[in-house]
């Protein structure tokens, strides 16, 4: 490609090929490529909108609370229905989880994807964000044919990463998915787009003399990418879509309490929330003009975001947690390749060359990083619902390097002990003070570990199950403990035709 060719495509951009007569072939083949693959006008309009509030807020209202299940109000059987419902689904095929995983874990500060890094747990394959959540499907997809014998239905497994992640996560994948006991068949893992970033007048920056600096283009853009996969998912009976993060140790992926509340109210749209504290800055589930949406702690305004409703809580007390459960049906109505949201800003400190070719490493953000929001799709849902959780029991996110102190790696295995002791405790087995254990995820979804081995354990006195012996040596449990989790699990009786149920 010729230098006139070029000078013509990058337009006003010219500072792009400042250093061309300093630049190798290679390098000059590099920049020319990426220089192609751009289209410069739809950036400079996407840099342009941006600078407007992608969705301008006009009433701001509550989920009204018909639309707002709170997990803690249930009562066991509406819980016990809901996760039957939802493991139905599984047993049917009918579900499948994406993982966002394309971020660039700027404040974790690791060069490693978040998803592949040690926990610290010492348990294998799950000793990582991505092997936990692998062995979580595998043992969703046992307790689904455990309860439909005649179904074998897979959960499919989407990875969205990016251009820096890709890599990395799929060796890291390729390790963990079938030590999970999942096939490497039904994990899928796919790119999203990147696009440039900016200075602060809307240039475009340099990261060295033969490449445009681009970043992810942010979650949202999750809906452009897997559009080409969502065909095959129709093929394969796949209804319900768990899209959440993968930072989030405690993330339930796949729910089926929440798939089975889609199945049960129709709702095209669901998203887990937690309540949110008076000074919490997090966004909050809510509706615009009665449209629902999620707003910044900064958009809801001083007064709104501490007003109290007649119950004590926050009147806007849906916190969002990024874990959002779609219908197929719902993602085909607008998904396509080209399909994109407004961007939100964000400002960043961003390495770039000077025009004398010097690396600049910034103090202050000095430029701006343009992203979709995965959930600002939540204005085209017809039957949208909101499903409130425990945080301490479903949100533990790792965003920050340990010295922060909060949402890292220490924070992550602590809470993942203490969801671990709190369902050895309901049930009915006290940990010894201090100690700290992990039940593997091939052991148990969600703490109904006991549910299914004590029976067997009650039943037959020569199963000795030595990967047990741990829990066994941990705790005491009475026989008394053992006959009642052995009733309540007989109680749950076998569905042998998963076809039949809704
Ligand atoms: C996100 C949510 C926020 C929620 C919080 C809870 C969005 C836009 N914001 O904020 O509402 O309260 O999590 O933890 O969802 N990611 C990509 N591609 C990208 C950027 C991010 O896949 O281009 C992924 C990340 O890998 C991560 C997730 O999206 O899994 C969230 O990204 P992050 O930047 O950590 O979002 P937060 O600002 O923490």
């Amino acid at each position: 490609m010729s230098l006139e060719k070029l000078q013509e495509k990058v337009g006003t951009q010219k500072h792009l090929l400042d250093f061309w007569n300093e630049l190798n072939e290679t390098e000059r083949d590099q920049l020319s490529e990426q220089v192609l693959s751009m289209d410069f006008s739809a950036c400079h309009a996407a840099f342009v909108s941006s600078a407007q509030p992608p969705l301008p807020i006009k009433e701001l209202r509550p989920i009204p609370d018909e639309r707002h299940v709170i997990k803690a109000h249930l009562s066991k059987d509406e819980v016990e229905n809901y996760w039957n419902k939802g493991l139905n689904a599984i047993a049917k095929g009918q579900v499948a989880a994406v993982v966002l995983a394309g971020g660039q874990a700027s404040r974790l500060g690791s060069d490693q994807p978040k998803g592949t890094l040690p926990l610290g747990l010492h348990i294998s394959p799950q000793d990582s964000l991505l092997g936990l959540q692998a062995a979580k499907i595998a043992k969703l997809e046992l307790l689904a044919r455990e309860a439909y014998p005649d179904c074998n239905g897979k959960i499919q497994w989407l990875v969205m990463t990016s251009k820096s992640t890709d890599e990395p996560t799929r060796k890291h994948l390729e390790k963990v998915v079938p030590e999970a006991g999942l096939l490497l068949e039904q994990v899928t893992i796919f790119s999203q787009d990147n696009i440039p970033a900016f200075d602060m007048s809307g240039n475009f920056l340099l990261a060295d003399k033969h490449t445009i600096t681009t970043s992810p283009n942010g979650n949202g853009g999750l809906f452009s990418a897997i559009s080409k996969y969502l065909p095959g998912l129709d093929k394969r009976g796949v209804k319900y879509v768990h899209v959440y993060c993968v930072d989030n140790v405690l993330a339930r992926v796949a729910d089926p309490i929440f798939t089975g509340i889609a199945v049960e109210k129709g709702a095209d749209v669901l998203t887990k929330t937690v309540e949110r504290k008076p000074g919490e800055l997090v966004g909050s589930v809510c509706l615009n003009d009665g449209v629902p949406r999620i707003v910044e702690y900064s958009e809801l305004g001083a007064e709104l975001e501490s007003q109290k409703a007649p119950n004590g809580r926050l009147l806007f007390c849906a916190g969002s947690i990024a874990n959002h459960l779609f219908t197929l049906d719902f993602l085909k109505g607008f998904c396509t390749p080209s399909f994109h949201l407004p961007y939100h800003r964000a400002l960043k400190k961003i390495s770039y060359v000077d025009a004398n070719g010097v690396v600049v490493k910034p103090t202050a953000p000095n430029g701006i990083k343009l992203e979709q929001f995965v959930f600002d799709v939540f204005d085209l849902s017809k039957n949208f619902y909101i499903f409130e959780v425990k945080n301490e029991q479903e949100f533990a996110p790792l965003k920050n390097a340990e010295s922060a102190g909060v949402d890292c790696l220490s924070t992550c295995r602590r809470s993942l002990a203490n969801e671990t002791r709190r369902w050895l405790k309901e049930s009915g087995f006290v940990l010894p003070k201090g100690l700290v254990t992990y039940i593997k995820a091939d052991e148990t979804y969600a703490g109904e570990v006991f549910l299914i081995l004590f029976p067997k354990i009650c039943k037959d006195p020569k199963i000795k199950p030595s990967r047990w012996a741990s829990f066994e040596e941990a705790y005491r449990p009475t026989n008394r403990d053992r006959e009642e989790t052995a009733l309540k699990c007989l109680n749950r009786e076998k569905r042998p035709n998963c076809k039949n149920e809704q």
